[in-house]
């Protein structure tokens, strides 16, 4: 079954509302509602004294009306009297200030205070509502983000970590190389933070901020076992935040039974491909290779002090289609009613401030009747991919740490590919550094800057036994600790890609470099940012540099082995097509054909399993599209069969039966 609900906050509305709203909920076709996640101060009054009474009356009234319930745990904002009893909880800020109590997520994740209450009021809410008939899984905290602390405890911490990782002082400083300015580390209690996103030693740096994520799914750890052990029925998962940077969440996911995530495309854009929701639905969906929930998205005008636009008729429904097309197996929206107060005033919700039903909640009811009408066809069906693009956050953060060339953006850069890719009709799965890559055809590593050599081998080995693989500009520089490679570039792949890179350059300022095609016969295009000064070394040229400085120079090459091909392309190309030609010869190469290639601003998507193959059609535009098609094809929602080509009306979405 697909869910379908909302986010509702019943302690933001009188008593009395909740018998309207849990009616009205039901009658849109909802079946599910999120919970709890910021009321800790409801439940826990003072420190010891548990109160749940109002969640158990909204909890029956829910019931009553067939609505099932997902419980945030509520340690995303503690209640002010612990901040009061127990100051060190709040975060510190560099400046040595406690943050202030009255956002949220301002807490530290290592104070022992903050973790202990955490782990009670997460056993006191698992014991209290193990029973509840209508709760069926629990949501972790809030959107593990950003931890900044730099608290004693934090610092550590921090130390206890980097010693359990290196075991010894020798160890970590090789790592580390504090060779370099006589950083020497001679005890353990020497070490302390790097500053920030400073200019601070690059491995010291790269360890840091996998600490600050490794603290979150460390606290996240002890509320699973705790939810687990209490609650055995219950799923567990957590509302991720799509491209988001700070938090490894290979590592966030691995505990959770499923992955969810917060969906907010478009507010600040004009309608288009929402790649950045696409790529990020497709890396949810990598995290466990299984699909995923929408625990929030869009439902109106988005933003705290300043919002965005509005969803357009028909775009609520669409929004939530392209997230099905990519694995979603619920749809929540972020949230019910519009709240009067508080920060989040005009994060508008499916009711407005007047809190009638009026046009997105008519949407939101016709999308639940829709996907009702499919939802058996959709069961049991992923995306299959042939294509898989490498997401990592080790290159991500050492990249932001150290860009290299000032323009460098891990992801933007991976979002070039990814939509080239998708833009010709295949579909791609976002896979981990060192993943299994059994059952792809083409691997896409943008940016892999740091590149450990046991996986320079899988890659290479992956191209010898006929794969096709695809880098860019910085591959293989650092290793894992952040050190450069003490290797002609692209290291251990050279051959893989037979080029040799001796030199390399940022291109300043303003200034490109014009590009002449070779193999991409007649194109001339123009490198900006960055070039890599390629010497091909087997490889065949596909595009050279024309200054006179690197005219001898490849921008871009390819390498055809006995079995597999290898693609480099050593700049970022201003135009768009460069990456769009580079990404139909792989496909080309690997033999992939799409079922349906998409006019600009249509997307399409296959889910399959259960012996069912569905091509998914998603029209992100304002303007109808004309889309060819096979004919005979049974279109899903009208129930009507295709001819040579397919009407999608603007934000309209098709389900094609295979
Ligand atoms: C996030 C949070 C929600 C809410 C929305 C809107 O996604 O998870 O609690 O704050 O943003 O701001
Ligand atoms: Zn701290």
């Amino acid at each position: 079954m697909h869910n379908v609900g909302v986010d509702f906050y019943p302690e933001h509305w009188p008593r009395e509302r909740w018998e309207t709203y849990a009616k009205q909920m039901r009658e849109a076709g909802f079946s599910i509602v999120r919970v709890a996640e910021f009321a800790w101060a409801f439940m826990e009054p003072e420190e010891g004294r548990f109160d749940f009474s109002l969640f158990d009356d909204a909890l029956a009234v829910l019931h009553r009306h067939g609505l099932k319930a997902i419980l945030g745990t509520p340690t995303a904002i503690p209640p002010v009297w612990m901040k009061l009893k127990y100051p060190e909880i709040m975060q510190q800020e560099p400046s040595g200030r406690r943050t202030q109590w009255g956002v949220r997520k301002h807490q530290c994740f290592t104070s022992g205070a903050y973790r202990l209450l955490s782990e009670r009021v997460t056993t006191a809410m698992a014991e209290h509502f193990r029973a509840t008939p209508n709760v069926v899984g629990w949501q972790t905290d809030n959107e593990f983000g950003t931890n900044s602390c730099v608290c004693g405890s934090c610092q550590a911490d921090f130390r206890q970590w980097a010693r359990a990782k290196h075991g010894t002082l020798d160890v970590l400083n090789d790592a580390w190389g504090t060779r370099f300015w006589g950083h020497l580390y001679r005890s353990w209690e020497e070490i302390s933070f790097p500053d920030g996103h400073a200019s601070h030693n690059p491995g010291h740096l790269l360890d840091w901020q996998r600490w600050t994520s490794d603290v979150q799914v460390r606290f996240q750890a002890d509320q699973i076992r705790i939810l687990k052990r209490t609650c055995p029925s219950h799923f567990v998962t957590h509302n991720l935040m799509g491209l988001f940077q700070d938090v490894n969440y290979w590592e966030l996911a691995k505990d959770l039974d499923f992955v969810s995530w917060d969906n907010y495309p478009g507010s600040w854009e004009q309608p288009c491909v929402t790649w950045h929701s696409s790529l990020a639905a497709d890396l949810m969906r990598g995290l466990k290779r299984k699909n995923f929930w929408i625990m929030e998205q869009t439902a109106g005008p988005a933003g705290w002090g300043e919002f965005g636009r509005n969803v357009r008729p028909g775009e609520l429904g669409k929004i939530a289609w392209h997230q099905v097309a990519h694995g979603a197996d619920a749809t929540i929206w972020f949230r019910w009613r519009t709240c009067t107060v508080g920060r989040e005033q005009y994060w508008h919700g499916l009711l407005g401030h007047d809190g009638e039903p009026r046009r997105r909640y008519r949407e939101a009811k016709d999308y639940a009747a829709a996907i009702k009408r499919v939802e058996t066809a959709i069961e049991g069906t992923t995306t299959p991919a042939r294509v898989a693009l490498v997401w990592d956050y080790d290159s991500l953060w050492a990249v932001r740490c150290q860009k290299s060339f000032p323009q460098a953006d891990y992801t933007a850069n991976a979002l070039r590919w990814y939509s080239a890719f998708r833009a010709l009709g295949h579909d791609v799965d976002v896979v981990r550094s060192g993943a299994d890559l059994t059952g792809y055809a083409v691997v896409i590593a943008p940016m892999l800057h740091v590149l450990p050599d046991a996986v320079a081998r899988q890659l290479d080995a992956f191209v010898r036994a006929g794969g096709c693989l695809v880098a860019d500009a910085r591959t293989g520089v650092k290793d894992e600790h952040d050190r450069c490679h003490e290797r002609c570039l692209p290291g251990l792949l050279a051959p893989a890609f037979g080029i040799r890179i001796e030199e390399y350059e940022s291109i300043v300022a303003n200034a490109t470099y014009a590009v002449a095609g070779e193999a991409m016969a007649g194109t001339t295009w123009t490198a900006q940012h960055y070039a890599d000064w390629i010497i091909p070394d087997g490889a065949e040229v596909l595009a050279r540099y024309q200054p006179w400085h690197v005219r001898d120079y490849a921008a871009a090459t390819r390498h055809h082995h006995e079995a597999g091909w290898a693609w480099y392309l050593g700049t970022v190309p201003k135009e768009d097509s460069v990456h769009a030609a580079i990404a139909a010869d792989v496909a080309n190469k690997a033999g992939l054909t799409a079922r349906v290639v998409p006019p600009a601003g249509v997307e399409v998507s296959t889910r399959s399993g259960q012996g069912r193959e569905l091509v998914f059609l998603i029209n992100h535009g304002e303007e109808p599209a004309e889309v060819a098609v096979t004919a005979g094809k049974t279109e899903l929602l009208s129930g009507t069969t295709t001819g040579q080509t397919l009407h999608l009306d603007r934000f309209g979405v098709a389900i094609l039966r295979w």
